[in-house]
């Protein structure tokens, strides 16, 4: 959790002037407020970070995503392209927006890949949301191109991967639309918020409408003001802003830090026979928060996690069991259990998805483990973790080569 291991005086004094003037708000009230304006302090160090034209904060990545996909055009009866490899939060927000959810199959980017995503088009397609998976990022020139030829709108859910980027371009940007999360878990943390990045001004007006009941923003008398379209409430308030802001600035940091640890560890695990990583489509453009790990088979991975159970070893991921990061265990969407009738009830699902045939992902998650980095951790702490990994590997794997 490198955010919140940075928590410190600067975040407390952000906080406290926004306490001060009593402005939780992040609208209006100018004289009021002193001069502090949070929420726009967030979004220009989000656009400094990724090199954003707009940014957009709004109350949590999952907020930031459906406010993505309702910028970008996405909504009722339209098919949308997911990975089945994601936080729930994305295929919610397809669902919410009114969209009915496809899954395609990942591959080792952790992310869609480009054939994935061609062998799920269908006539009705009408969007692709690619997700830059456990801090990493898709494969941007083959997943645009299947965009470009089959006319889908791109969507990036860059929950897990700010400050990532892809030859030199921001996750986030490469779509109509990016979304970000700064929820607790995150490089860097609002306690809870997300942040909307794009390039294009009238997807961004619409994001800044929409996400406020549809306010035009316009003049400074928020009782007056004209509602362009429907919209709700996502707004981010000012003490989340407040301690984004802070924690965005610290991002240069942590992605070196990270950087660092992730080089240590991979050089020493690279040595281990049976073990690889998952492809960076851009080494260069990892933001490293996790060190994701392979092993030759789903059955040699469990052994592994077994291992470093037994062992203690914390920061273990195994997402093939993870109850919200992979579909095998999401039985409400399989079942559409849901709390009052949604749109792909109406419509009826695209696909069965109680019986998905994804043998790729299957095969992907079922041999994969991420570690979690921590930028706070010393050059030691990382060897000795690299220690216990190297031996958890080795004991799980000793009895399958006997
Ligand atoms: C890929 C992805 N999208 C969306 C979200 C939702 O973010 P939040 O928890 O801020 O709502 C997350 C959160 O982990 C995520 O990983």
């Amino acid at each position: 959790m490198p955010g919140t291991e940075l928590f410190g005086a600067e975040e407390r004094k952000e906080v406290a002037d926004v306490l001060e003037t009593g402005v939780l708000f992040r609208y209006n009230h100018d004289a009021q407020r002193a001069g502090h304006w949070k929420a726009r302090d967030f979004e220009a160090e989000v656009r400094k970070i990724t090199g954003a034209k707009y940014a957009h904060a709004v109350s949590s990545g999952s907020t930031a995503v459906i406010t993505a996909l309702a910028a970008s055009g996405i909504g009722a009866g339209d098919e949308v392209i997911v990975p089945p490899f994601t936080f729930i939060a994305t295929i919610e927000a397809v669902l919410f927006v009114g969209a009915l959810p496809v899954f395609a199959e990942i591959d080792e980017t952790l992310c869609l890949s480009a054939e994935g995503i061609r062998k799920a088009i269908t006539p009705k397609t009408k969007a692709v949301c690619i997700v830059h998976m456990c801090g990493g990022m898709g494969d941007m020139d083959a997943v645009l191109e299947v965009c470009r030829e089959h006319n889908l709108t791109l969507v990036d859910d860059a929950g897990q991967a700010f400050g990532a980027s892809y030859k030199g371009k921001s996750v986030g940007l490469f779509g109509k639309a990016g979304a970000f999360s700064f929820d607790f878990f995150k490089i860097a943390t609002a306690g809870e918020g997300g942040v909307l990045i794009t390039n294009d001004e009238a997807v961004y007006k619409l994001a800044d409408t929409y996400s406020d009941h549809g306010h035009s923003h316009v003049g400074n008398n928020r009782g007056m003001e004209p509602h362009p379209v429907l919209g709700f409430n996502y707004r981010i308030g000012e003490m989340n802003a407040a301690v984004g802001a802070v924690q965005t600035r610290r991002v240069p940091q942590v992605l070196a830090a990270n950087r660092r640890h992730k080089r240590a560890l991979t050089d020493a695990l690279s040595k281990l026979p049976g073990v690889s990583f998952a492809r960076l489509a851009d080494p260069d453009g990892d933001s490293a928060t996790f060190l994701n790990m392979f092993l030759p088979d789903k059955v040699s991975a469990q052994q592994v996690v077994a291992e470093l159970n037994k062992a203690g070893v914390g920061g273990v991921n195994y997402w093939f069991t993870n109850m919200y990061h992979f579909i095998n265990q999401w039985d409400h969407i399989k079942s559409m259990s849901t709390v009052s009738r949604l749109n792909v009830q109406l419509l009826g699902a695209p696909q069965d998805y109680a019986n998905l045939e994804l043998p790729k992902s299957q095969e992907v998650i079922g041999r994969l483990i991420s570690f979690g980095i921590r930028c706070t951790w010393t050059d030691e702490e990382v060897q000795v973790l690299a220690g216990q990994i190297s031996q958890c590997v080795e004991q799980a794997l000793r009895p399958m080569r006997a």
